[in-house]
Parts: structure tokens; C-alpha cells; sequence
């Protein structure tokens, strides 16, 4: 499963490349906003970090201004992948720039029908929004699960790119149900690196080690080098 980071925060960015688990990025209006810094300079900084997919939204709700926006934002960089909201109009959108050869994610699905339609149309990539549904209902998971078997059934080349990642666990039900990506927060990230009993059974054994003599301690680790 591909790991994108949700975030605009070239930092944070920076940290998780660096890691070696980043293989794209998304970012929205609302994470642009939290940055409060001139979007296209963050824009840039991101493509220079992560070589791979970096989705970018509109913010226009007319289908034809999302259509110029989409074409703006593409002729960015070529690992640009623009970001249309499934609402009526970024459906008309979705259908005009897919047949301009715009990659597209196509975002905040909240059911299996608005997958089903935005494959039909051709879109690179669908972002349900696993915790937010489950907010407000349920089957977050659910939902990751009904689109891959979808996509399998037809051979959609859609990929399922789970958003919304509010929780590590979301993480692992994506991965479970088979979904192509998933784009996660950085404080997400974190957890999933971390497990308080990695940590515990590391002082445990470190705790023993030094109850080695000195010199038995040192011939193991003789010539290493920094
Ligand atoms: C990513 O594409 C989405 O914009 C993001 O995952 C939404 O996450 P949120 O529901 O935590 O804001």
C-alpha cells in the first residue's frame, strides 16, 4: 500500500521523506490554511521534497472556473494530481479535464455510488473520507471495502487512496481491505512508528546488557565506526 502524508507542512514532510515511507502527498484548502504561508511557495517546496503524487484542490465550487483552476494548478508540475470535490459540478469537472489528461483525485467520497461514477469518468485516484463518515455515522471501513470490491469487479484502474485517517487503526482496516493508498496526518504517522512495548522491552534488554563487565561490553562494538 502506497503512504501518502496529509499535511502542507514542509517540515513534517521533510521529517517522514526522510524516513523513507513517503510516496506522495495531499494537502486541501484547510491545511493549506493552517501553514498561513504563500500557497504556491509551499506548493513548490513540496514537489521538491517528495517525487511522486501531490494532490492540490480547487476551491471554486462552478464546474467551469474548476475546470481553469485544474488546468492552472496541473501546469504546475508534472506530479501535481488536482483534487475535485464530489459535488455535482466537480462531476462536470472531472468528466472535461480526465479527457485533457489532468490526474485527478477525486475527493470527500462518502459513498460506494460516487466511486462507482468517478471511475466510470476515469478519475486517478478516490479519497472516501473514512473518519469523517464516521463522525456523523458509520462504516468508514466499510465503505474502503465496498469501492475496492467494485474496482475489482470491473477492472476499474482507479486507485482507492484512503483519506481521512484520523486514527492509526483506520490505517490498518485500509490496508486490510485492500486499498491502493492510504494518505495519513503526521500525528498518525507517529503512532503507527510507535508502540509503548517496543520501547519497554528495549529497556529491559539494555538494562541486562549492562550488567556486563566493561571489557566484555567492548570487544563486541571494538572498531565500530560513527
Ligand atoms: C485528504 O485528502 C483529505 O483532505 C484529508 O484526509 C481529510 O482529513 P480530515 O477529515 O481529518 O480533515
Amino acid at each position: 500500500m502506497k503512504i501518502f502524508i496529509d499535511t502542507a507542512n514542509v517540515e513534517e514532510i521533510t521529517r517522514y521523506a526522510n524516513m523513507g515511507f513517503i510516496d506522495g502527498v495531499t494537502t486541501n484548502p484547510a491545511l493549506m490554511a493552517t501553514e498561513q504561508r504563500t500557497a504556491i511557495d509551499v506548493i513548490k517546496e513540496i514537489v521538491g521534497i517528495v517525487d511522486g503524487p501531490i494532490s492540490v484542490e480547487v476551491v471554486s465550487t462552478d464546474a467551469a472556473r474548476m475546470v481553469a483552476e485544474a488546468r492552472h494548478l496541473a501546469s504546475l508540475h508534472e506530479n501535481i494530481v488536482v483534487k475535485l470535490p464530489a459535488i455535482p459540478a466537480g462531476f462536470e469537472a472531472l468528466n472535461v479535464v480526465i479527457q485533457q489528461g489532468i490526474k485527478v483525485n477525486f475527493t470527500m467520497i462518502y459513498t460506494a455510488n460516487q466511486a462507482l461514477l468517478a471511475a466510470k469518468l476515469g478519475a486517478t485516484y478516490v479519497s472516501p473520507f473514512v473518519g469523517r463518515l464516521d463522525v456523523t455515522s458509520t462504516g468508514g471501513a466499510e465503505l474502503i471495502e465496498e469501492i475496492v470490491t467494485i474496482y475489482d469487479h470491473y477492472g476499474f484502474e482507479t486507485q482507492v487512496l484512503a483519506a481521512s485517517m484520523r486514527n492509526s487503526i483506520y490505517v490498518k482496516f485500509a490496508a486490510l481491505a485492500g486499498a491502493h493508498a492510504a494518505t495519513i496526518p503526521p500525528a498518525v504517522l507517529k503512532a503507527m512508528i510507535e508502540s509503548e512495548m517496543s520501547q519497554i522491552s528495549l529497556d529491559g534488554f539494555l538494562e541486562q546488557w549492562e550488567t556486563l563487565p566493561e571489557a566484555s561490553k567492548a570487544s563486541l562494538f571494538d572498531g565500530v565506526e560513527e
